[in-house]
């Protein structure tokens, strides 16, 4: 595939407003005429859907691998059908959510080893990498006060929250020139702007 990929994506806790920016960012996009698939991880195709609710019922009790290993099917299934053909065809595709959710809640916040992961997720995603991907940055408590435990996760303890906010800054930290990272205590037009601003820096219209 020849690069770069017009591929973008969201990280960041639940609540802090990153589907909410992956859909504007989507939006102004299509304005300017570009082809746009806006999508998301656990979730983004039909069976990942099924994933997905097991994933996120709270009363199933899981290994942490095998956690793992069910957002890492969803996510083969999810570049088989949707990324890879819309990257393959050259257009936007802009997830909410992508590989580097698996390293931040089961590396930093489960505890798995992430050279485990990573050599599980290089077999699955080839030679696709996100060019681009903001980190909306939430302290836990700000994020968790939004969402009151709706779900597996989101129940998990304060401790568990602020170990995948530190995982997410030093993986930002490693790639500086991958990420960007915000403030997702700013006002939504402000955040929406910036990255408008960054991703029209990179693929001027
Ligand atoms: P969201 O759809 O509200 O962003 O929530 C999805 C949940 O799944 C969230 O708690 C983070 C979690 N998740 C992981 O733990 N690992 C992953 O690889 C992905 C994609 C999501």
């Amino acid at each position: 595939m020849n690069e770069p990929l017009r591929f973008v994506t969201f990280e960041g806790p639940e609540g802090s407003g990153k589907s909410t920016q992956a859909a504007r960012l989507a939006a102004r996009l299509r304005e300017r005429g570009a082809d746009v698939t806006l999508t998301r991880e656990p979730g983004g195709t039909e069976l990942g859907r099924r994933i997905r609710s097991w994933l996120l019922h709270r009363d199933e009790p899981m290994g942490h691998e095998a956690e793992f290993l069910l957002y890492s099917a969803d996510r083969a299934e999810h570049l088989r059908t949707v990324v890879r053909p819309a990257l393959e065809r050259g257009g936007f595709v802009i997830s909410d959510r992508f590989v580097d959710s698996s390293y931040a809640y089961q590396g930093y916040g489960r505890g798995l080893d992430l050279d485990w992961l990573r050599a599980v997720s290089a077999g699955i995603l080839g030679d696709v990498r996100p060019a681009l991907t903001f980190l909306l940055d939430l302290p836990p408590e700000e994020g968790l006060a939004r969402l009151a435990g709706r779900d597996r996760l989101e129940g998990e303890s304060l401790a568990f929250h602020r170990r995948v906010r530190a995982g997410y800054l030093e993986l930002a930290r490693r790639e500086p020139d991958r990420w960007v990272v915000l403030d997702a205590l700013s006002d939504s037009e402000t955040l929406e702007r910036r990255i408008f601003e960054e991703v029209s820096r990179r693929w001027p219209a």
